[in-house]
């Protein structure tokens, strides 16, 4: 009821709103059942050697989820490629479960679920257990749910009840939950030096006070809403690590919003995209100051030279500025690694206030559901 609300107008704002505490419970959560990256101490010595077991017989990654859960593994591939070297593919369990692939008993299947309940994940999960892959881990919010009883490991996300259809604070948790798996394989794999270690551990343990400099941007995105309302149709941008984020961008103004929205690896834009850049189409551009930067500013000098505007939402060091047909925001802080944790906050609160201005059913959107417990 209003009361629970507080201040906010809606729970998806409230929930967006609780990131930083979310994450903060998530980390350390997690670090409690992977005692070995957290000075020794552990509030479950049995999960995390069991953890330590398990790590030691697997040698790549399948990660199985839907939506915007399913988003949060493709970033997770990012991570556990680049800093643990480990092999992963992700795949949406609606797929999966109906394909005719190769199993391979030394891989880690990682489910992620803020329900624990989806039926999709839950077929995918058992499917890959017929086929011999015993080692199991979920990420999950919900630790009494079917999925964490069916996996061999759990990572428990913190995000506690999330209640907006939309999901915001489950998937940031989510990250970080994929994060600290991503160090613990890494550690486990000797590919993690002590020192890198501590400075990963310090950027994560930050991230809460990295997540207010974020969430105080509202304003500036209230008026972007302002704009994208009156539009039928965006288009997202992004690269590398970062594509996945304007992927969730994109889904979650369609899903409140009901604005035809669709997200590209900017690299892809002169493969067809380009073709529908019109002054009516907004074109969000996430863009952290990594490798690609120098590219993705030329993928964004074609959208201009269409006439096409951009919305970009730059890091503190990048020198992109505010000019005609470009409107900056700019991030607080450089977060590296875990630069994409940041880059969807503005991107929750872009659709959410799109979807105020328009008038929608913001927490229960048309058609959808919260938990799709049937196929
Ligand atoms: C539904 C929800 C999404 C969610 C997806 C997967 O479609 O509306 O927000 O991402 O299910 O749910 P799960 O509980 O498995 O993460």
């Amino acid at each position: 009821g209003a009361a629970e609300l507080g201040p906010y107008r809606h729970y998806m704002q409230k929930e967006i709103f609780e990131q930083p505490r979310a994450i903060g419970d998530t980390i350390e959560g997690v670090l409690c059942i992977v005692p070995e990256l957290f000075d020794g101490v552990s509030a479950d010595g049995k999960a995390g050697a069991a953890a330590w077991r398990v790590f030691q017989e697997i040698d790549n990654v399948l990660i199985l989820a839907c939506g915007t859960s399913y988003y949060s593994g493709c970033v997770a591939k990012y991570w556990l490629e680049g800093l643990a070297g480990i092999p992963c593919q992700v795949e949406v369990a609606s797929e999966y479960r109906y394909r005719t692939s190769v199993p391979n008993p030394r891989t880690l299947v990682v489910t992620i679920s803020q329900s624990g309940e989806t039926a999709d994940t839950l077929a995918a999960l058992r499917h890959a257990q017929s086929l011999g892959m015993t080692h199991t881990l979920t990420v999950c919010n919900v630790a009494t749910s079917a999925m964490v009883r069916e996996c061999e490991l759990a990572y428990i996300t913190r995000a506690g009840v999330e209640i907006g259809v939309a999901s915001t604070k489950a998937f940031t948790t989510q990250l970080a939950g994929l994060f600290l798996l991503t160090l613990a394989l890494a550690q486990s794999k000797g590919r993690l030096s002590e020192e890198q270690e501590a400075r990963y551990l310090t950027a994560m343990r930050h991230l809460p006070v990295a997540l207010q400099a974020v969430l105080a941007l509202e304003p500036q995105l209230i008026s972007w809403a302002g704009e994208f309302a009156q539009r039928e149709n965006a288009l997202f941008l992004g690269r590398g690590i970062h594509y996945p984020i304007a992927l969730e961008g994109a889904l979650k103004l369609k899903e409140i919003s009901y604005i035809h929205a669709e997200a590209y690896p900017a690299g892809e834009l002169k493969h067809g995209p380009l073709a529908l850049v019109t002054s009516a189409m907004p074109v969000v551009t996430v863009a952290p100051n990594d490798e690609l930067l120098e590219k993705l500013k030329s993928n964004m000098q074609e959208v201009r030279a269409r006439g096409g505007v951009l919305y970009v939402l730059a890091d503190a060091d990048t020198h992109i500025e505010s000019a005609e047909g470009m409107h900056v925001i700019r991030m607080p802080e450089n977060y590296g690694a875990l630069s994409p944790i940041l880059h969807v906050v503005p991107l929750q609160l872009l659709a959410y206030h799109t979807a105020c201005a328009r008038g929608t059913d913001v927490d229960k959107p048309r058609n959808l559901a919260k938990s799709v417990t049937v196929e």
